[in-house]
């Protein structure tokens, strides 16, 4: 496959099929994440790849809590949609053979958020590539990773103080896989030559 099309046909995928994916695969998927560009060339990520089924139920039920705080911080209708969709937001972390915990060591790099998201990038690429499906569950920055309890997390995969978590990538074959949501159009992002 050509990379822009890899690139444009890349979808976030939330169901998963309970079918195991090759290690040769993941290892490939973890490649690309090592080989993407970081300041000074740091390096800063970790990955922690989790296959354990307790251990991916354990995680699934940390994000399914994070959402129900989320539910009870926003208006009674949105909160009532969260709840709906909490067993199917269940389902997306326990259903794929592989969850990667993708961390980062800020000692090694000021810019490890940005240097650990080209990793991301590559990952979900590459996998995409393999006919995999990911997504990208962020811990660092969205409403839904502020009611994320990242201590248990840590403390559960035994991740040292001083790293942090950024997200959480589900990865198994696509069971669906959605239309493209739009692209902004490329002539209204451009500025050519000056603002
Ligand atoms: C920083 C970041 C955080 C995201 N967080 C979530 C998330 O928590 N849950 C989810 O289902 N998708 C998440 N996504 C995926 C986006 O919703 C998705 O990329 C976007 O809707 C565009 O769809 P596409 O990736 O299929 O083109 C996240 C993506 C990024 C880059």
């Amino acid at each position: 496959m050509q990379i822009h099309n890899i690139i444009r046909d890349r979808r976030a995928i939330t169901v998963f099929k309970d079918k195991p994916v090759e290690e040769e695969a993941v290892l490939q998927v973890l490649d690309a994440g090592r080989w993407a560009p970081s300041s000074n060339n740091s390096q800063p990520w970790e990955f922690i790849v989790v296959s354990e089924r307790a251990r991916k139920n354990a995680i699934a039920d940390l994000y399914v809590e994070g959402y129900r705080n989320r539910a009870k911080k926003v208006d009674e209708k949105t909160g009532e949609e969260i709840v709906k969709i909490l067993p199917y937001l269940e389902n997306e972390l326990k259903a794929p053979p592989y969850l990667i915990i993708v961390c980062a060591n800020p000692e090694k790099s000021k810019s490890y958020l940005i240097d650990t998201s080209a990793a991301i990038e590559n990952m979900l690429l590459s996998a995409w590539e393999l006919g995999l499906g990911t997504n990208w569950i962020d811990l660092t920055s969205t409403d839904f990773a502020n009611e994320f309890n990242l201590k248990k997390l840590k403390e559960y995969l035994l991740i040292p103080d001083e790293i942090i978590p950024i997200a959480i990538i589900p990865l198994g074959f696509p069971e669906e896989t959605p239309q493209p949501p739009a692209r902004r159009r490329i002539r209204d992002l451009i500025h050519k030559d000056f603002w």
